[in-house]
């Protein structure tokens, strides 16, 4: 007999429609102890070119540091337009300073998979001071929480101890390296690559307050 209908498509189909969700724009505010995580605009501009000209700050990014403000111009304008449903920048204010002091994002967001990667930068005045880890929190938790996803990864140059103990202290877990995996400073860049699943996310309970 030949099945009528495909009822694993119709699954798929169902788990994908469920799985990622489009947040409305009160859940693009993500309020940590300090921090407010909040989309970025032109009125940043300031704050952005702040850490992105910094050689410090950019020394294992992908991007080089912008020697003209000009450059953080045609950056963060390329970025808001960029910033879509699947393409999500914060800006992360600081709630004392009223000002941006670095930024975090969610990008490639893939529906049918439901996972997205994330990145983050921090003007070289406030690390070291726990502002990594409380900001990549929030936008863990607005992955998993808001936008519905199942996996979050992040990649970063193996040399890199401070992002690679922040996502350790955010529970992501090491999953290898990345051989020669992208072009960047003039080279091929292996990069070490770290996860996390929504169900160790749901598992962990509140990290806030975990040091
Ligand atoms: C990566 C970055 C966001 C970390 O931010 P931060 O606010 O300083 O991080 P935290 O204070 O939350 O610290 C996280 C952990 O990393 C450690 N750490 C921070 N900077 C470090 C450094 N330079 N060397 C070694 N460990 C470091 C902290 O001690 C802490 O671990 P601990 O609690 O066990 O002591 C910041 O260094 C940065 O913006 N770097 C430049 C941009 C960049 O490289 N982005 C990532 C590209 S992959």
């Amino acid at each position: 007999m030949i099945p009528i209908g495909n009822s694993r498509t119709h699954t798929e189909a169902d788990r994908i429609a469920s799985a990622m969700s489009t947040p409305d724009a009160a859940a693009l505010r993500i309020e940590t102890a300090r921090l407010i995580l909040r989309p970025l605009s032109m009125a940043d501009i300031d704050d952005v070119w702040e850490y992105a000209s910094d050689p410090l700050v950019t020394r294992f990014t992908r991007f080089d540091h912008h020697t003209r403000k000009d450059v953080t111009r045609q950056w963060l304008a390329s970025a808001l337009e960029g910033a879509t449903g699947d393409n999500f920048l914060f800006g992360l204010e600081h709630r004392e300073l009223r000002h941006v002091i670095g930024g975090c994002a969610i990008r490639a967001c893939n529906k049918s998979d439901s996972h997205a990667e994330m990145g983050w930068a921090l003007a070289r005045a406030h690390w070291h001071q726990g502002y990594g880890t409380e900001a990549v929190r929030g936008v863990i938790g607005f992955g998993f929480e808001q936008l519905r996803l199942n996996r979050l990864e992040a990649r970063c140059i193996p040399a890199h101890t401070a992002s690679r103990r922040l996502m350790e202290k955010c529970g992501m877990r090491f999953e290898g390296v990345l051989r020669q995996a992208e072009f960047f400073k003039n080279a091929f860049q292996d990069l070490a690559l770290y996860s996390i699943l929504k169900q160790e996310w749901a598992a962990s309970g509140d990290l806030s307050s975990r040091p």
